[in-house]
């Protein structure tokens, strides 16, 4: 009874890119409040769920009062007295509420802080953490990070076309060890750089802006931090690559700007399967457009089984085009973000989703964050193997590794899903 909402109370808080975004108190019957923040991507899937914004010139590009407004006039009234024990209940109203496939009215932004924050506000009613509220009684473990070194593409003025260079460390006994293996290579990084005359700052997760001549500078340096940092590339660290190929893709051709080139479909498989030839990559991520399915087909189909094939803007955290990725042969996992999907219910489905075809998941933020933590808890209470939240900077990004080291206290251990549950264990016994 007392877990019944008595009220929804939005607020405009600031992004890390100093932009608004919809923060969400729910109060319950009984005095507990739950809080969530929505975050923002920039190379965002064009099926993903929208966010309402309120449009014009300068900041007001980026307002959110009509998402505002719409919690306070639609959603308030319609959550008020329903309780938040039953989240797929008030998913599924706040779905009724909006009608439309891409959350267009009521404004992805607004419905999923509404969405997390409710289930906040159930873990504080049943005083529990909420990894803890969402794991059903599973043994929890924490997820591998997935680390951004340098952020090249639409974070950082297109310096270099690709997205994300990671690193995964997938020789690492745990969770802590993992997090002081990165800290040692974004150290390396940042000193490799600076003697090369490159350092120039950040992008927008924090990684390193991509000072380099080409594309696959950036992975011979990569591969120099690794090293530098004491480990060996393939063996403790290995790479991880977010090619968000969308961002350079028109008409059937990819414009690699640092690499003077342009390819076709044929040539960028052929291009990035060099890389995973020649580097130790164990991971790639959206290499080919969102809407080029046979060429992601056709990747997924070259690449050596054991190179993890990660859908992003391909699959927008949605649990019918996961399976239809399936049924053509793309991807063997999925990026679960849940402002693609608008609810934790729909995110969680596209996780089931995948699950239940054998795939990997990996929960990730978004390029635009706050201190919000909750995809720490999904990753953990969900059991997805991998967490994405950018690199091993800005609090933005420290909060949520942070979280996951006082998840580790709580939980007695900082064990991850064993190395041997990964693919890229046999890549590495392949003799790379
Ligand atoms: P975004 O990109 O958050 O800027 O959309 C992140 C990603 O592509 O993984
Ligand atoms: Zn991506």
């Amino acid at each position: 009874m007392n877990a019944r909402i008595s009220e929804v109370r939005p607020r405009q808080i600031w992004d890390s890119r100093g932009r608004p975004t919809v923060e969400v108190e729910i109060v319950l019957a009984d005095g507990s409040i739950g809080r969530a923040a929505a975050p923002a991507g920039a190379s965002r899937g064009s099926n993903e769920a929208v966010d309402l914004r309120d449009g014009g010139s300068g900041l007001d590009r980026w307002g959110v009062s009509a998402a505002l407004r719409g919690i306070e006039e639609v959603i308030a009234p319609r959550l008020t007295g329903m309780s938040v024990e039953d989240q797929s209940g008030i998913d599924a109203a706040l779905l009724d509420l909006d009608g439309t496939p891409q959350k267009s009215i009521l404004g992805g932004n607004a419905m999923i802080a509404v969405s997390m924050a409710a289930a906040w506000a159930r873990a504080v009613h049943r005083g529990r953490p909420l990894w803890q509220e969402l794991s059903d009684g599973a043994d929890p473990f924490l997820p591998l990070p997935e680390v951004q070194i340098f952020g090249g593409g639409a974070h950082a003025a297109r310096r270099v076309d690709v997205q994300d260079y990671m690193v995964v460390a997938v020789g690492a006994e745990d969770y802590r060890q993992a997090l002081d293996w990165t800290a040692r290579v974004y150290l390396a990084a940042g000193e490799v750089m600076a003697e090369a005359g490159l350092l120039a700052g950040v992008a927008d997760e924090g990684g390193y802006w991509p000072a380099f001549d080409s594309n696959e500078e950036a992975l011979d340096r990569l591969v120099r931090a690794i090293e530098r940092a004491g480990l060996r590339p393939g063996e403790d660290m290995a790479i991880s690559l977010d090619i968000a190929a969308s961002e350079f893709h028109d008409d059937g051709l990819y414009t690699l700007a640092a690499d003077g080139t342009t390819l076709s479909r044929d040539e960028m498989v052929d291009l990035v399967l060099a890389w995973v030839r020649d580097y130790p990559i164990v991971s790639v991520e959206d290499p080919l457009d969102e809407a080029d399915a046979e060429g992601l087909a056709a990747f997924s189909r070259q690449a050596p089984a054991a190179l993890q094939v990660v859908g992003d803007d391909v699959l927008v955290t949605n649990a019918a085009r996961v399976e239809d990725a399936a049924r053509r042969g793309a991807c063997n996992a999925v990026l679960v973000k849940p402002n693609q999907a608008g609810t934790l219910t729909e995110a969680r489905a596209a996780l089931e989703a995948a699950r239940r075809l054998g795939w990997d998941a990996i929960v990730s933020a978004r390029s635009g964050e706050t201190e919000d933590v909750t995809i720490v808890h999904l990753a953990v209470g969900w059991g997805a193997r991998q967490l994405k939240v950018g690199s091993f900077a800005r609090s933005e990004r420290m909060a949520k590794w942070n979280e996951g080291l006082r998840i580790a206290d709580a939980l007695g251990h900082a064990r991850m899903a064993g190395r041997e549950a990964f693919r890229w264990t046999v890549l590495r016994g392949a003799g790379r």
